[in-house]
């Protein structure tokens, strides 16, 4: 039998369409059992069209079906393409139907499933139709009463959303009814079932209500919830304080589950989180992991009003929420963490990945047009640059209007099911602002490309700033008009003195909306604009600095972006200027500007300075970001040019490195954002020390010091600073390390996926052999995403120079597991798959390769949707 090959069909945005009924009221029963759960569903309809012949579709999908009643006769129905087709329905009528679906055989983490003995849900975006028939669309908003009858093992807690109505124990099974008092989508549907230790507390709200809070954890880890117990409390205040949003529930409830596709999800009152974004403590988490567990609590939290209360009306839109959400938890961290420190993160991400992606066969809007795989739209591009536009959106019309706009929005929509325009329009009037042209943000794909350079007019005692824009084209458009945009700006004077001519507005920004545009301001001569401060527009900023310049803003400059981009725009130059001599690996120039800047920098820390800014300026920058500097990548040069780079930088300055290393100390071993400064700095000493001695022959003094970090330290950034030094220097105490690390924690999944991770981003060819390697270590477990994502997406991801190795191997080892994964899990297969659709921009030998992958996984038997749409979109 010849198997027939799958292609699927793209959506368009254009084809929306009303829904025909909606749901009233939907009642679930669950009987769980792990092969076999009954999922009793009984909902009300209404017919929305006058069309009274129009039959109602319900989508189902991987269903067992037992019956079907229509006002509680049996019903005759269709099979139709992923669901059943019921006819003659009267107006209003009420469906009651059984199925049958089997969580512990559900690998793809969609619908209900099975995580590490934990019944959970994930639907967003439309994985309600894999636990029972419904109309599982956005704008389908109904009340749901859920009944969930625990497995005949037992099992202590059985929750959903909203307000627990009754329990108790019927025929020796526990069971518990749950009544959400707001309608809806499906998408926002939980349900979880287990065994778990509960972190309780509660939240006083502004209008002095008592919210009950209840943080679900596994058995024996209460203390590591404790932080994100906190983080709940602290989101919740600040969205009283910051916006006036107080919380609209009785209780609140957070779960967190081993094993989850994705970040966390905002379920109405029951959000499920991924448990790397809850469980901390100082010993088994790093400062990151802290500060990434307050921001990603706050996000699911915030999308309790942006998502929940109003809500999407299709998957088009999905920007609508994510990108407010992003900005609503940038705004979180800043207030609560740091301002300097949430802003570079997001800067790197855009210039990072999400450059990448608009530069990939997969760009596409921050409001797509065409989406197979929905699930393929949960993008750097949707989130991250989403949150710019909104972002721009503020700065243009300030935090008071914009706060006053967010709750006209919010107020107006209550409750309803909206597009992007709806937003749009609502902004617009409420703050007075026209965004007609601005909306080319949702509409173009791709990064704009701004050059500025600028001139001084003697006569007029005029500096005259030119600046023009240019977008290049991407698949699905040739053509892009130019987008509106704020552009921050500041001047300096020769002495270091912020300048502020008359021309420019208090705000400190400008309007460029045009393909070219041309600026005066009444200057001395001497001073020179600093351009897109705070990076106030998602572009790649071209301007003519010299190295004076540069150096000149990274002293004197009051931006934290501005002081961190000339640094990183000396170090793109280097790079840039070497590339040739990279590529013959000849002997590359002294960075001598550049050490001159970290020279002045390093010797006047002091415990006073900003230790969490001078971090992230003396930071070499990663290899995948200076990739995006580039159209067509030299692998081999960029890392020729980046090591010399690191290394040049370490062994000019090891001296100084030396003396700051143990210089600052942390005060205690428990995270806080002054000891994350302390510790970030300090590491960054270790890890310079170490490269600089290693460059110097001395790679046994490198190992003492790195070892001797590694045992004299409890607290787990230090630790995995030292771990990483080792094994990605290949230092002698690497195995040793290691041994004790896999003796410490290899019993605990989250903290040991470190342990892959670190081997499996060593950048050179040995990483493939380490992942080779680990895939069969005992602990590997290819159905756990965060494994997955530690190992073989780690490569993928975090790892280009591996990856792209010239033996075409890390290709190879990575198309085996997307062809394995495809099978168990689609959604993460297709997220690892990423960087091989960026071939075109590699040399031809490096093209060839990734093509016959491709090829080869077009061929594969029962492929996904969500590789098809790529991998075929990729290949046009
Ligand atoms: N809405 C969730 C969040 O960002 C993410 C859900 C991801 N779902 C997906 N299918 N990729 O908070
Ligand atoms: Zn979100």
């Amino acid at each position: 039998m010849t198997e027939k090959r799958n292609t699927y069909k793209a959506q368009k945005r254009t084809d929306y369409k009303a829904p025909n009924f909606t749901a009233v009221d939907i009642d679930l029963t669950f009987t769980l059992d792990d092969t076999h759960t009954i999922v009793k569903n009984v909902t009300t309809f209404k017919r929305l069209t006058s069309d009274t012949k129009a039959p109602l579709v319900l989508n189902g999908e991987d269903l067992k079906l037992n019956y079907v009643k229509v006002d509680g006769i049996e019903a005759k129905y269709k099979d139709v393409k992923n669901g059943i087709e019921i006819s003659s329905v009267p107006d209003e009528f009420t469906v009651e139907l059984e199925n049958v679906i089997n969580p512990s055989e559900n690998s793809s983490l969609m619908g209900l499933y099975k995580s590490n003995g934990t019944f959970c849900t994930q639907c967003e975006p439309e994985g309600f139709r894999r636990i029972t028939y419904s109309l599982d669309r956005s704008d389908v908003l109904a009340k749901y009463r859920v009944t969930i009858i625990g497995p005949e093992y037992g099992c202590g807690v059985l929750l959903s959303n909203g307000n627990l109505i009754e329990r108790g124990t019927r025929k020796n099974r526990p069971y518990a009814v749950w009544e959400d008092p707001f309608p809806k989508p499906s998408y926002l549907f939980a349900l979880v079932a287990g065994t778990f230790d509960i972190v309780s507390d509660t939240f006083t709200t502004m209008s002095r209500r008592k919210v009950a809070l209840e943080l679900y954890v596994d058995r024996g880890s209460y203390d590591r919830g404790l932080w994100a117990m906190q983080s709940i409390k602290d989101s919740m205040k600040w969205d009283e304080d910051r916006w006036g949003l107080e919380f609209d529930l009785d209780n609140f409830k957070v779960v967190a589950v081993d094993f989850f596709n994705f970040g966390a999800m905002e379920n109405k009152g029951l959000n499920v989180f991924n448990s790397v974004y809850v469980m901390v403590d100082p010993t088994c988490a790093t400062d990151t992991a802290f500060y990434n567990v307050q921001s990603v609590i706050g996000h699911e939290y915030f999308h309790n009003y942006t998502g929940d209360r109003v809500t999407l009306r299709d998957w088009f839109q999905l920007s609508l929420k994510e990108s407010l959400t992003v900005f609503r938890d940038q705004e979180f961290s800043s207030d609560v963490a740091n301002r300097a420190l949430t802003r570079l993160h997001a800067i790197n991400v855009i210039r990072g990945p999400q450059f990448a992606e608009d530069a990939s066969p997969m760009a596409h809007p921050v409001r797509p047009e065409e989406v197979m795989e929905m699930n393929n739209f949960y993008t750097v591009t949707i989130y991250d640059k989403g949150a710019e536009i909104i972002r721009m959106i503020h700065t243009l019309i300030g935090e008071s209007r914009f706060k006053k706009a967010l709750n006209d929005y919010l107020r107006k929509f209550d409750g309803q099911a909206v597009t992007i325009e709806d937003f749009l329009c609502c902004f617009e009037e409420s703050a007075g602002v026209d965004l007609s042209q601005f909306r080319r943000w949702y509409t173009q794909a791709g990064t704009p490309h701004v050059k500025a350079s600028w001139t001084y007019d003697e006569a007029n005692k005029n500096l005259v700033l030119k600046l023009t824009q240019h977008t290049n084209p991407t698949r699905d458009q040739k053509e892009k008009e130019p987008f509106y945009m704020p552009i921050r700006l500041s001047f300096l004077d020769k002495d270091g003195h912020d300048v502020h001519p008359a021309e420019l507005s208090s705000d400190g920004f400008i309007i460029f909306n045009e393909n070219e545009q041309e600026y005066r301001f009444t200057l001395d001569k001497d001073t020179f604009p600093v351009i897109l401060r705070d990076f106030s527009a998602p572009v790649k900023l071209d301007a003519p600095y010299t190295m004076e310049q540069l150096q000149h803003m990274l002293s004197f400059c009051d931006d934290a972006f501005i002081k961190v981009d000339c640094a990183t725009t000396m170090q793109n130059r280097y790079v840039h200027d070497n590339l040739e001599i990279a590529a013959a690996e000849g002997v590359l120039r002294e960075p001598a500007e550049l050490i001159a800047s970290y020279k002045s920098i390093l010797d006047s820390v002091d415990a006073q300075s900003d230790l969490i800014l001078i971090n992230e300026t003396l930071k070499i920058q990663s290899i995948a970001n200076l990739m995006e500097t580039f159209d067509k990548i030299n692998i081999d040069a960029i890392k020729y040019a980046h090591d010399a780079l690191e290394t040049k930088v370490a062994v000019s300055l090891v001296n100084e490195f030396v003396q700051l290393y143990g210089k600052i100390k942390a005060s205690s071993s428990n995270y806080s954002v002054t000891d994350m400064g302390r510790r970030a700095l300090n590491n960054l000493a270790l890890h310079m020390i170490a490269v600089a001695k290693c460059a110097m022959d001395k790679k046994t003094e490198a190992s003492e010091i790195v070892f001797n970090h590694y045992n004299g330290s409890k607290n787990m950034t230090d630790k995995l600073q030292a771990m990483t030094d080792a094994v990605h220097l290949d230092l002698d105490c690497k195995s040793e390390i290691l041994k004790s690390f896999e003796k410490d924690w290899s019993k605990d999944a989250l903290v040991f996926d470190n342990f892959f991770r670190v081997q499996a981003t060593v950048p050179n060819k040995s990483a493939i052999d380490n992942v080779k390697k680990l895939l069969s270590h005992p602990s590997f477990d290819g159905r756990n995403p965060n494994r997955v994502r530690a190992l073989t997406g780690a490569l993928a991801l975090s790892n280009p120079v591996a990856l792209n190795d010239i033996s075409g191997e890390g290709y190879d080892l990575l198309c085996k597991q997307i062809t394995e994964l495809n099978d168990i899990n689609p959604s993460v297969a297709a997220r690892i798959l990423t960087p091989l659709l960026s071939f075109r921009r590699l040399d031809e030998k490096r093209q060839g390769m990734i093509l016959n992958n491709l090829n080869s996984l077009m061929q594969m038997p029962k492929l996904s949707r969500s590789i098809y749409e790529k991998v075929s979109t990729a290949l046009k």
